[in-house]
């Protein structure tokens, strides 16, 4: 067998690209960003600097980060128009299905979406990533039956969106641990959301349309979605005491624990630790948090069940706490992962334009060899 004709059900273990983006040891719980451990920038680095490291491959100085936040700032606001495509959203919509269709009507109303140069690419890029806090913090509020807030002109992206969110200004406190969260979730290498930007990318569609293939994927429950079920999870469990009877009986029906195992790592995911110092924090600061209990004893007996498989906690296990901690609605814990990756995915597909190869794998053909026509009449 030559490679050309290779077997690898979901692509596991395939190198499909060089990127100097983002590191991964999986065996080794490592994460760096363009070479800057993820301990490193949790506790040093900002969402805008962060963001500034993926696209540009550089920490910035202070005046490069300062005129990339404002432009930032500046690309924040959602036209008139805008606003209008999300107030028609059918009422059923999750704020997934609002971003997703949002980031496809900012590329419809950007006149030079289109445009491929380098320059136009990177200020699509921009656009993108300052204007997600912006449509889910409207969406949320218009489902409430509230007037959405404008951005501000002096809150960073994290706290913006907390302030967009409710209309107040957040403590200090939470804005960070909220900044935080979001450099946790920056970039993640291939994974599912972002292969699918580059896969769009690959095929030279513009910067929207592969942020658009992206939120869609990120939306399933085996990706982004997991944080969601995991707080679900927590809460249906409720209680310390009825851990062990619930995860035994998860797993003898083949139920999957939400928030633990990943394609890539075999041992605890470095976010989740960090995850876990945030709660920490926020516990000191408004008291400790049942569910928080509940999950430390789920990653206890699942780790005792799941470990020799490899399966330990992953990003998502501690998020939703951390989020919900934060006063966040449940159904926005996803979105805010997409809020947080669109960095990785904005940069990624940067790095596809770059050194493109249009991406387009084969099926091993399991069907008949050939089957003769019947016409209609005579079936
Ligand atoms: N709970 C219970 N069992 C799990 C599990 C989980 N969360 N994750 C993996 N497993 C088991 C599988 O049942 C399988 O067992 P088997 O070999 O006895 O059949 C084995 O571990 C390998 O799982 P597989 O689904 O083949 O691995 P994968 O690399 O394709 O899956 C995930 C990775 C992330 C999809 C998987 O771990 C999962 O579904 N986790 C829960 C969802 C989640 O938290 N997703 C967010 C990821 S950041």
């Amino acid at each position: 067998m030559n490679d050309e004709t290779v077997f690898r059900p979901g692509l596991k273990g395939v190198i499909l690209a060089e990127s100097d983006v983002c590191l991964i040891d999986g065996e080794q719980g490592v994460l760096r960003y363009r070479g800057y451990d993820i301990l490193d920038l949790a506790e040093h680095s900002s969402y805008e600097e962060t963001t500034f490291l993926l696209l540009e491959g550089r920490l910035p100085t202070r005046a490069e980060l300062d005129d990339f936040s404002a432009e930032l700032r500046e690309q924040r606001p959602l036209s008139a128009e805008e606003l209008d495509a999300l107030r028609a959203l059918p009422a059923g919509s999750t704020p997934m299905d609002a971003l997703r269709t949002m980031i496809s009507a900012v590329g419809g109303s950007d006149a030079r979406a289109e445009a491929m140069d380098e320059t136009e690419n990177r200020r699509k890029a921009r656009r993108a990533i300052a204007v997600v806090p912006t449509i889910l913090a409207a969406y949320h509020r218009l489902r409430e039956n509230q007037a959405p807030v404008a951005p501000s002109d002096e809150l960073g992206h994290a706290a913006d969106f907390l302030y967009m969110m409710t209309g107040e200004t957040p403590d200090d406190t939470s804005a960070r641990v909220f900044d935080v969260c979001l450099v946790l979730h920056a970039d993640h290498g291939f994974n599912a959301s972002t292969f699918a930007a580059r896969v769009a990318a690959s095929t030279l569609a513009d910067l929207y349309s592969a942020m658009t293939a992206a939120v869609s994927t990120l939306k399933g429950p085996l990706h982004g979605g997991a944080n969601a079920r995991v707080l679900q999870m927590l809460e249906q469990i409720a209680d310390v005491d009825r851990v062990r009877e619930t995860i035994e009986s998860m797993l003898a029906n083949d139920e999957r624990i939400w928030g633990m195992g990943h394609r890539v790592y075999k041992t605890k995911d470095p976010r989740a630790k960090v995850l876990e110092s945030l709660i920490d924090e926020l516990a000191s600061a408004r008291g400790e948090s049942r569910l928080y209990r509940v999950a430390k004893e789920v990653e206890s007996v699942g780790t005792e069940l799941l470990g020799e498989k490899g399966i330990y906690p992953n990003v998502d296990f501690y998020s939703g706490v951390c989020y919900h901690m934060l006063g966040i609605p449940t159904d926005l814990f996803t979105p805010i992962f997409a809020m947080g990756r669109a960095g990785g995915w904005a940069t990624h597909v940067l790095e596809q334009y770059a050194a493109n190869t249009l991406i387009r794998p084969r099926a091993r053909y399991t069907g008949p060899e050939h089957v003769d026509y019947v016409p209609i009449g005579q079936r």
